[in-house]
């Protein structure tokens, strides 16, 4: 079920700074930054051979990683997001195997335009996980 890894989402403070970083000292490809008010975010992408990062700098009062920066000051990986080919059907079969779900169940379009849902940290280890249907 589960495919490539599309990408992985990292919390930053100061998203001019992180870019900087990923451009100058580690000669990335970074994209211009774009504001997602729906998801809370700025985010700027990262093109690399095999997948992408994304820096997510928390966009207006009620950020989503807001408190995960309260809780990591310097930052930290916020997410993996793994591509499926079909939500509903990887959906499904998540849950019947007790992984929960999180919001209504109902997949939301996400930062590429796609249909992602997001899976419970406790279920995976102690990492959010984000599915993306490709
Ligand atoms: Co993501």
């Amino acid at each position: 079920m589960i495919g490539r890894l599309n990408h992985v989402a990292i919390a930053v403070k100061d998203l001019a700074a992180a870019s900087k970083t990923y451009r100058e000292v580690l000669g990335a490809k970074v994209s211009e930054p774009k504001a997602q008010p729906d998801h809370g975010v700025t985010v700027v992408f990262i093109e690399l051979p095999n997948t992408k990062i994304e820096l997510l700098e928390p966009l207006g009062e009620a950020s989503p990683i807001a408190k995960f920066l309260e809780k990591n000051p310097d930052g930290g990986m916020h997410h993996v997001c793994y591509e499926v080919e079909d939500i509903l059907a990887a959906r499904d079969r998540l849950k019947a195997g007790g992984v929960r779900v999180i919001g209504d169940g109902n997949p939301k379009i996400g930062a590429h335009g796609k249909p992602v849902l997001f899976l419970h940290p406790k279920d995976f280890n102690g990492t959010l996980v984000e599915i993306e249907q490709v």
